[in-house]
């Protein structure tokens, strides 16, 4: 790509960023497009935060992707934060207007889009949502208004009942937040269309743990994990063995970034080329390990 005096900057913020995916995957976009727009990654410590939105704002970033410790933290030096977004008090996509800096959050439309495109409709369905954690509450604010049933299991279970009640505020529903064990699972996954784990189960290097006794799957199920790395987690597998329908975690990444590629571009994301860097990116990534 051809850098010059009218090349806009887009970024992630976070600490650690140094193994993100979205400056390959944002950059391969922008590219795919023709779009002058170049993606970084800026490691910002806790301390730094104001420093760099205010930097960010002074500079004309077009837009940022916030990453773990500046989530939350992030809310009060935007001008405006997206209802949603607002209420879970969690924002991932900054877009700069003018100096003037918009907060979403596109986890959870990342989450319920990659469910979409591979032919899963969480219309009228049970979603069984494992974790309570910064992930698994965008996947809640969003699965709630686009599903009719949904149950947090969390291992700590105080955190999954203020989830539940929480977004039983904001939106009116009635999700409830249990513990998640063998017992639980047993009795929810019975009822369940669609598991989503979103917690760090099964995450590298602990590639052979599941949050799910594979006894407890069914080939009625949609599993999709958050953890992509390693791509097919031990979950999927068992969900796969079962005959369960799998969607990685792959997909929930790659489409929270085209919903945050849009905000800032106005155009669609090309998914594809998105999705063919990331995992290169990955292999590249494991064997390193
Ligand atoms: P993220 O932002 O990725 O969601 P997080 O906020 O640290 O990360 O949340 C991690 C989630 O994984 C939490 O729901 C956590 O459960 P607790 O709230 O009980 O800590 C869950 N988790 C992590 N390790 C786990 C384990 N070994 N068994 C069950 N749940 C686990």
């Amino acid at each position: 790509m051809k850098i010059n005096g009218k090349t806009k900057v887009c970024a992630i913020i976070g600490d650690p960023v140094g193994h993100s995916l979205s400056p390959v995957m944002h950059n391969a976009a922008f590219k795919e497009l023709g779009l002058n727009i170049v993606y970084v990654a800026f490691p910002v410590k806790t301390n730094m935060l104001e420093d760099a939105i205010l930097g960010a704002r002074s500079l004309g970033l077009l837009g940022l992707n916030v990453t773990m410790p500046h989530k939350h933290a992030v809310i009060q030096y935007l001008n405006e934060t997206d209802a949603t977004a607002k209420a879970m008090g969690v924002v991932n996509t900054i877009l700069n207007e003018r100096g003037k800096l918009f907060g979403y959050n596109t986890d959870g439309k990342g989450a319920m889009i990659a469910l979409q495109e591979n032919r899963v409709d969480p219309e009228e369905k049970k979603i069984l949502l494992l974790g309570a954690g910064g992930a698994a509450k965008a996947i809640a604010f969003q699965a709630a208004q686009e599903t009719d049933e949904l149950g947090i299991l969390n291992r700590t279970e105080n955190k999954a009942k203020q989830l539940a009640e929480l977004i039983n505020k904001t939106f009116g529903t009635k999700v409830t937040g249990r513990t998640l064990s063998a017992e639980v699972l047993k009795e929810e996954l019975e009822t369940t269309d669609i598991l989503v784990n979103a917690t760090s189960v099964g995450m590298s290097p602990d590639v052979n743990a599941s949050p799910v006794p594979a006894d407890l799957l069914h080939s009625g199920l949609c599993v999709m994990d958050i953890v992509y790395n390693p791509l097919e987690t031990k979950l999927l597998k068992d969900a796969k063995i079962v005959g369960a329908k799998v969607v990685s975690g792959l997909e929930m990444l790659l489409y929270q970034g085209a919903v945050a590629f849009e905000i800032w571009t106005n155009c669609p994301a090309p998914v594809d080329v998105m999705k063919k860097v990331a995992l290169s990116k990955l292999a590249e990534q494991g064997g390193r390990h």
